[in-house]
């Protein structure tokens, strides 16, 4: 295996990975996996990778889990990306579609990962405060590796979520509350319930399956311009711009980790794609921080949204997201629900996908943007639709 250490990502102290680790001992951050590159580079190529299986784990040896040991793997990752058709206007537009995912989204990559060295470590009970998607994985993960799933959702969670995870197995406790609330919950009974907590960034391994999100679209538009009369090398391209809808951010955090790793792979150059978070105009904590140029960004009191998954008021990974945003000179913006829901249907009728509230937050962003003069004509965008809007029916059924 090619994991050498946990490394706190913001006071830098190491710990052990050979034990089942939550936050920093020290100051209470989150954890990074720290991988040895150069051995990886001496088996993981881009010329490996055309003959591997098309799930995540082809991108194995950067991944946790011992070589010997069977991932929980569902056929996660290798998500299509399609270039828009109508939508695009004047840019060159890309939609990663996660909703093919297991579990109809993106949260697959992060529970797959996370669920599998949970189980080799030892854990026998993981318990997740969740949005809906998230639980939903974690359900699905946990019954694939024989393990207990506790999930905890807010009660006005999209019912597909709640039925889903019952569904799978998973044990579901519904609070009146935010996922916060959940969270808090989980904190205080999970010592003497044996729980271990699977929350979002508060263990170090979901952000390692998210960041194949990164390597994905590295090796998606190198094959595009391969195949292209103008491609000049086999160096890859990322694009100029990346929307990405942030609840607890471990999406966008977990590319910017794969875009260092490619880079010190030699895989990609310096060049580093503007990131913009997208969130709910009623749930926008990282807007805010990012506007007043704070570091870390304080909790928002009544959050509410539609976009169930940017139902997060206060997120732990914040002062890296913000960090991120500004290294890549991006930014943070925030869109009405009522426009999440029209655009969904524009999104719909002119590139045939049914997409969740969250992706549907990034194209109106990406409206919004252009209006603003943030992305210019010609430029290349991904944006990211994190789910499948099946499960969003209350949200969209007008009738
Ligand atoms: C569909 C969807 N999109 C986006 C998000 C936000 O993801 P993250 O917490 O990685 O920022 C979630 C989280 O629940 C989600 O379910
Ligand atoms: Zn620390």
């Amino acid at each position: 295996m090619f994991l050498k250490r946990l490394e706190c990502s913001a006071c830098g102290r190491e710990h052990e990975w050979s034990r089942l680790q939550n936050l920093c001992g020290t100051c209470n951050k989150p954890l990074f996996a720290i991988v040895d590159l150069a051995a990886v580079s001496r088996t993981l190529t881009r010329e490996t990778l055309l003959a591997r299986e098309k799930s995540l784990w082809r991108y194995r040896e950067v991944l946790p889990l011992p070589l010997d040991v069977e991932p929980t793997s569902l056929g996660e990752g290798g998500t299509p990306l399609l270039r828009a058709r109508k939508f695009a206007d004047d840019i060159d537009l890309w939609i990663k579609d996660e909703s093919l995912n297991p579990t109809q989204s993106f949260k697959a990559r992060g529970m797959s990962v996370a669920v599998s060295m949970a189980k080799y470590l030892g854990a026998t009970k993981l318990a997740v405060p969740s949005a809906g998607n998230a639980g939903g994985a974690l359900a699905a993960y946990a019954a694939r590796a024989g393990v207990e799933a506790h999930v905890f959702m807010p009660s006005d969670t999209p019912r597909a979520n709640v039925v889903e995870c019952r569904e799978l197995g998973a044990h579901v406790t519904l609070i009146d509350g935010l996922i916060t609330d959940c969270a808090a919950e989980i904190a205080r009974r999970k010592a003497n319930e044996g729980w271990f907590d699977m929350s979002t960034l508060k263990e170090p391994y979901r952000v390692e399956g998210k960041k194949t999100l990164g390597y994905e679209l590295a090796e998606q538009l190198n094959w595009q311009h391969r195949k292209s009369p103008r491609a000049r090398d086999l160096r890859s391209e990322l694009p100029d711009v990346i929307l990405y809808p942030a609840g607890g951010g471990t999406g966008l955090i977990g590319m910017w980790k794969a875009f260092d790793e490619m880079e010190t792979l030699g895989w990609i150059g310096k060049k580093r794609p503007r990131m913009f978070a997208v969130q709910a105009a009623g749930c926008a904590p990282i807007v805010r921080a990012f506007e007043a140029g704070e570091k870390s960004a304080a909790e928002i009191p009544d959050a509410h949204t539609i976009a169930s998954g940017l139902r997060v008021p206060k997120a732990i990974g914040d002062f890296l997201i913000l960090k991120i945003l500004r290294e890549s000179n991006g930014g943070a913006i925030a869109v009405d629900d009522e426009e999440m829901i029209s655009v969904s249907r524009e999104v719909g009728a002119s590139e045939g996908l049914f997409i969740c509230p969250e992706g549907a937050a990034c194209f109106a962003a990406l409206k919004l943007l252009r209006l603003a003069g943030k992305i210019a004509s010609g430029e290349r965008v991904v944006v990211f639709n994190t789910g499948s809007g099946i499960k969003y029916l209350e949200a969209y059924d007008r009738g």
